[in-house]
This record gives C-alpha cells, structure tokens and sequence, in this order.
C-alpha cells in the first residue's frame, strides 16, 4: 500500500542522512526484524552495510540457507557468515541445565559476533572512521517497554575486541522504532523479501538448543529437525501459519519409551507438539489444531524420523506453562 511506500522511502531517506560515508553492520538472527532492518538500511546505503551472521549450529532446517541465499539474492546484501557450529556443540557438550545452556549460548555467540565485528570494522578504523554504526531491529513495543523513546542512543564500545581502537563510536541505527510487528512484516513485503522470511513464526535466540531436554548434540538436533521440519511443512500446507503464533516441537532426549514399528519392537524418544496462539508471548494458549492435522504430523514423524517412536501434544496454556520447555 502507499503508506508502507512511504515508510520505505522515508526511512531510507533518514538511514542516508544519520550514516553519510560511514560504514554499518547488522547481525542477521534468521527473524523477521533483522532481516527487515538489514533490508532497509541496505537499501539505503548499499556496500557500506555489511551483515553477519553466526551460524550456531542451532537452527531449523533450511533456515541458514534462508538468510545465506534467499536473503542475500532478494537484497544484495554484503553477508559476512561465521560457520561456528562446533564452537558451540563443543561448549554445550554434557550440558543439560537450561539456564547453564542459555549463558553459554548468548556468550559463545556475543564472543563469535564481536570478533566478526572487529573484522569488518577494522577496515573502517583503518581509514580513520570514528563512528561506526550498529544496525538493530529495534521494534516500536520494545522501545516502550525500556521505557526509552527520546532519540537514538550512542553506546561506547564495550566492544573492546582486538583490533577496534577504543575511540571507534558506535552509534545505533534503529529504522524499525516506530513501527509494530504487523507493519516490519508489511515493509519487509515492500522491500520484496521471501514469504519465509517475513511471515516466519518468532524464534528463541537458544534456537533448538532449548528444545531438546537433555544433552544437546549433533544427532539429537538433526532429529529434531526432521521432525521440526515436518509439523512446519505439515501446518503450511494446511494454510494455518497466520493463525497460530509458534509452534516448537521438543525432543525428550533422555526419554524412551517403547513402540511397535514395521515388524519389530523400537525404544525410541516422543516428541511433543507445542502450538500455541498469544498476542504478544506474555501469556499463550494451546491452539486447538485440527485432529486430521494433527494426525498427519504424527504419522509422518513415525514414519520418517526412526528415532521417534511417540508423538504428543502439550496443552498447557501460559501460565502456568512457558511457551518454550527450558
Ligand atoms: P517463554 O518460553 O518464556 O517464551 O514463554 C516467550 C517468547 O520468547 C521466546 N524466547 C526467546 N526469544 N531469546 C529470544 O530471542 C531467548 O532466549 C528466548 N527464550 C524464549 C519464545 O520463543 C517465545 O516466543
């Protein structure tokens, strides 16, 4: 529409004014605000703009070659990718606290961005650049929530990484800020990224990290995947991804139980199904999918995922259960 027209435009008009000459960097998550805030300051800035994007090794399936090909072929974006899977697989090993898991992940992944940081903008500090700025998707009801709204923030590095001088300023680029979620999705339509990308459900940062209770591990997570992929591919086909808010699938890792598949007895793991309808994640619901959906996700995962012998469905509502499992 001409509003959403004028977004684009205006945005892009500011993102020129703050950032001149000067050179930018954007973490890409996979999620729907980066990749639209990346979108629009590229569009505004072209090759000044360089994207990174750490690969945890904990993604869904398909969802790194979302970023690295779709995002990069639909924007032209300059995307730098970090492949740091076994960095963090070997820092989670023989864990299974979720707390203990998620301070190892946001630290494994502040350490890997920050050096991928010092690497792009090195060459910035070379050229006697003294602000540097951080592009962040930043959405109307998170500004709210911090109680902030007065101006755009300058942070001073504490981004002390080898090979940034102290000086180097870091000023936040933050072209989302006014807008809700239902608008980025709108904008993100108008800068023509993939469906995938702009329709896609929220996603823990943890990433599948948190949906396996128990260790995680390489062959743990490719499990899940297949059985992630096929409640995704399963809830599309039923044109149902705009009524549901998220759908995790959990893998209860260290649970067995025992089946009857094909001619032989199996003792493998279930999963559990974990749609969920909210507003906003404060509080959610257990979305009350059809049986023949339901059914049809269960059958496949039985008979495609051979590890998986059980197939269940959470339908505890928040509160008194969270949306994720850890
Ligand atoms: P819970 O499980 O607390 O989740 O009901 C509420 C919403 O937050 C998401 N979530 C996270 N998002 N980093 C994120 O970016 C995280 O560590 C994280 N933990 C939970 C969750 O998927 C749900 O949308």
């Amino acid at each position: 529409t001409w509003t959403m027209v004028n977004i684009v435009d205006e945005q892009v008009e500011r993102i020129r004014a703050q950032i001149g000459q000067g050179r930018a960097i954007c973490g890409l998550s996979g999620g729907v605000d980066s990749a639209v805030a990346a979108a629009l300051v590229q569009r505004a800035i072209g090759d000044q703009l360089t994207c990174v994007f750490v690969d945890h090794g904990l993604l869904r399936k398909g969802e790194a070659e979302q970023v690295e090909r779709d995002f990069v072929a639909a924007t032209g974006v300059d995307l730098h990718v970090v492949d740091a899977e076994k960095r963090f697989l070997d820092a989670l090993a023989g864990v299974t606290d979720p707390e203990e898991k998620r301070k190892i992940i946001g630290r494994e992944f502040i350490r890997v961005f920050e050096a991928a940081e010092a690497e792009v903008l090195g060459a910035a500090a070379e050229d006697g650049e003294k602000v540097a700025f951080l592009v962040q998707g930043t959405l109307y009801p998170d500004v709210v929530e911090s109680g902030g709204g007065a101006g755009t923030s300058n942070i001073k590095s504490h981004h002390n990484v080898g090979g940034l001088p102290d000086d180097l300023e870091f000023e936040l680029v933050e072209p989302l800020r006014t807008l809700f979620k239902d608008e980025v999705r709108l904008v993100g339509e108008q800068l023509g990224l993939p469906a995938e990308i702009v329709w896609r459900h929220p996603f823990p940062g943890p990433g599948l990290g948190i949906r396996i209770i128990g260790e995680v591990t390489r062959e743990r997570l490719d499990l899940l995947r297949e059985a992630d992929a096929i409640a995704r591919e399963e809830l599309t086909k039923a044109g149902l991804d705009r009524d549901i808010w998220q759908f995790p699938v959990v893998l209860l890792a260290d649970v067995r139980s025992v089946g009857v598949q094909g001619d032989g007895r199996t003792y493998g793991h279930p999963v559990v199904l974990r749609p969920v309808t909210s507003e906003d994640a404060m509080t959610a619901d257990w979305a009350r999918l059809p049986y023949d959906v339901l059914e049809q996700i269960s059958t496949r995962i039985t008979n495609e995922v051979a590890e998986v012998n059980r197939v269940t469905l959470d339908i505890t509502s928040k509160p008194p259960g969270t949306i994720e499992w850890e």
